[in-house]
């Protein structure tokens, strides 16, 4: 009984943070070894920057506080 309820109020602390936070908007940090331990833009644009193996899409908005809108889902994927 008591295992049911903690995941009932898990699923709905999941959908309800899906539903005040809609992730379609921009893509998180991808968790892979390329975005493991990055902590700086200026390491961000190593990779993303004009030139280099994954530019950004010319369209892309800012170009700086790269962390302000692509959360690290690595760190802190419970809060
Ligand atoms: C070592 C190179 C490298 C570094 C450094 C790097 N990235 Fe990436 N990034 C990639 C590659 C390769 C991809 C595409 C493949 C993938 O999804 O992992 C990518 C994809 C992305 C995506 C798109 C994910 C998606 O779902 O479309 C975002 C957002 C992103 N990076 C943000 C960042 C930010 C912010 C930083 C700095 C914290 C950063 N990256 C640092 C190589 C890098
Ligand atoms: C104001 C919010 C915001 C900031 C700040 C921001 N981005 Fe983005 N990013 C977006 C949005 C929105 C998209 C999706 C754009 C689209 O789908 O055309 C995106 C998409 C991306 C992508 C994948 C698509 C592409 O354009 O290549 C990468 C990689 C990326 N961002 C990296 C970065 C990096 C690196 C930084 C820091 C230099 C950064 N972003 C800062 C909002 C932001």
């Amino acid at each position: 009984m008591k295992g049911a309820l903690g995941f009932f109020i898990l699923v709905v602390v999941i959908v309800g943070a899906l539903l005040i936070f809609p992730k379609h908007k921009w893509p998180p940090l991808p968790d892979d070894q390329f975005h493991r331990g990055v902590a700086t833009v200026a390491a961000c644009m190593g990779c993303h920057g004009p030139g280099k193996s994954h530019p950004l899409a010319a369209s892309h908005p800012p170009k700086f506080s790269c962390f302000k809108c692509h959360k690290t889902k690595i760190k802190t994927k419970k809060g």
